[in-house]
Formats: structure tokens, sequence, C-alpha cells
């Protein structure tokens, strides 16, 4: 049988990684759920996704749990984004595309034949790498979804964009100018518009593809510490290509990797564990390599 390097995972544990230089800022002291407390919010059983006869991912298993920021990190290409894409189904608009095995949020199938694609994205919001206000006003921008799905009362409108904008911890900059243009805003400002209108239709998950990578670094802490005080009450999962992000502030990381076979370039998950540990114990060769910046 050929050795495939990707589905060959190492199973015996590797000592410790002398001091891997990337991530030098360690989450370990966030308090941590108790094992048994966990909950899992997001649940992904073999999962494959191709766009037309090109499997960009396959033998995805793992769980998302709620209250935890979970990071995705891995080489250009391997596809990150394409699992992010899979949990709210918004692979569906590109043509060609087809899933293998399914995806359950809160027990509830994202693949299944009833499921209803509107009512998906209420609860599985997104927020992108480039922030993208619609062009209308901050005060528009937040109460969108909610209109979408029929909401009209103007007071109740009002209070969810206030909280949400607070939520955001963008309402002391914004709260005088909310008929202004979204897009008036700076970046930073932008992106916490748009995690402002994810989370005013009250989603049970939010999934982040690179939010802080168009950012300047204090607006990436800003987008940092508003995640650490959304995990409270959200399920969080971000991509980023930043490993000391990764290591600040989530609680799990993922690390895939495309395969090097030439028919076969899916990605796959290669470890999956808790950050603290991934970061300096990992158990798998590739893991090592990756975080200690021998590739990608
Ligand atoms: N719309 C698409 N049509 C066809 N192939 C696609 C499409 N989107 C992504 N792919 C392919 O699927 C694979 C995974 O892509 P994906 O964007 O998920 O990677 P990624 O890990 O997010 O990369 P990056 O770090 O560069 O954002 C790549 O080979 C990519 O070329
Ligand atoms: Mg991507």
């Amino acid at each position: 049988m050929a050795t495939d390097p990707v589905t060959s995972a190492t199973a015996t544990a590797r000592p410790p990684v002398a001091a891997p230089p990337p991530p030098t800022v360690m989450n370990a002291d966030a308090p941590q759920i108790d094992a048994a407390d966990r909950k899992v919010a997001v649940h992904v059983q073999d999962f494959a996704l191709y766009y037309g006869a090109f499997r960009a991912i396959t033998d995805v298993t793992m769980d998302f749990h709620h209250q935890e920021i979970t990071a995705i990190i891995g080489p250009s290409g391997c596809g990150k984004s394409t699992l992010l894409r899979s949990i709210n189904r918004m692979n569906d608009l590109i043509n060609g595309v087809h899933a293998e095995g399914d995806i359950m949020i809160n027990g509830q199938s994202v693949y299944g034949p009833n499921t209803d694609t509107v009512e998906l994205r209420k609860r599985v919001g997104m927020v992108f790498q480039r922030p993208n206000p619609f062009p209308m006003s901050i005060f528009d921008n937040v109460v969108y979804g909610p209109r979408l799905h029929g909401e009209r009362d103007k007071r109740k409108l009002a209070e969810i964009a206030e909280r949400s904008l607070r939520s955001a911890a963008l309402w002391d900059e914004v709260k005088d100018i909310l008929k202004q243009s979204g897009l008036s805003l700076s970046g930073g400002q932008q992106q916490r518009l748009c995690i402002a209108r994810s989370i005013a239709v009250q989603p049970d998950v939010i999934l982040m593809d690179e939010p802080a990578s168009a950012l300047d670094p204090i607006s990436t802490l800003k987008v940092e510490d508003l995640m650490r005080e959304l995990k409270a009450h959200y399920t969080i999962i971000i991509v980023t290509h930043n490993m000391q992000q990764a290591a600040r502030i989530s609680d799990m990381t993922a690390f895939m990797l495309g395969n090097t076979n030439a028919k076969d370039r899916s990605g796959r998950l290669i470890e999956y564990t808790r950050t603290s540990q991934l970061f300096t114990q990992p158990k798998d060769k590739r893991t090592e390599e990756y975080i200690t910046g021998r590739f990608g």
C-alpha cells in the first residue's frame, strides 16, 4: 500500500518540541470549561467537499464547542475557508459544489434534505477577511438581518442596533453618527460593524475567516478582545494565518494540511487539540514543522 503522507497520522506521542518560535503569548491562563460541562455546538462527521470533480477537503470529523474559540490553521489552499464555509453552506453559492458526510449544529443536520439555508445562515453568522459593510447607514447595516427576518418595530430595531453595537465594542464611537454610511468608517471600525451585523440576529455560531488580516495592529487587538468577550455567548470559529493570534485567543486549534499526492490534493485535519498543547507538544511531525515555520 502506498504511503499517503497526509493520512498516515503519527500515532506515537513525540517528545516536547524545544520552544517553537512563533506563538509567544499563550491562552493557557484563560478559564477553561470543565470537560464535563463542554457542550458540542457543531459536529462535523466524515465530511468532504468537492468543487466540481476536485475534492478540496476530506475525512473531516471534529467537534466545535460552545463558549470556546477554535482556530483553524494551515498553509494556503489546505481547505480552511472551504471547511468554514461548509458550516453555513456558503459554498452552495458556488456552481458544481457538492458535499459528502454531514455537519450537525446543536443536533440539527446542515446537509439534510429539510434544511432551510436562510434559517441556517441566521444561526451561523460569518465575518470575512475584508470588512464588507453594505452601502447604507451604520444603523441599517446592523439591523439588516433582523429586518430581513421580518422585524419592523422601530423601537425594537433601535434596541437591537444599540445592543449589537455595544457587544461589538463600537457603540461609543458611532452612537452619534448612526445615519452616516457604514463605508465612511475606518477599516477596523468597519470590521466591528460587520461583527455587530452578524450578532444582531443572535446566531449560535460565528465564523470568522481571517477577520483581522486586513487590519492594523491596534484594530487587530480590538477585534481579538471583542472575540474573547463574545465567546461567553457564542461558538466562535476563526481561520487565521497568524499563529500568534491563534495562540493568543483560541481554546482549541485545528491544523489542516493538503495532501501532496498529485491526484488528490484534498485537505485533511491533521491534529486537533487544546491550543496550549498543539503549540507546545504537537503529536504530529507535520504540525511541529508548520508551527515552527519550516513550511507554509
Ligand atoms: N470556488 C472554488 N472553485 C474551485 N476550487 C476552489 C474554490 N474555492 C477554493 N477552491 C480550491 O479548494 C482548495 C482549498 O481552498 P480554500 O480557499 O478553502 O483554502 P484556504 O486554506 O482557505 O487557503 P488560504 O489560506 O489561501 O485562504 C484550493 O485548492 C482552492 O484552489
Ligand atoms: Mg482561506
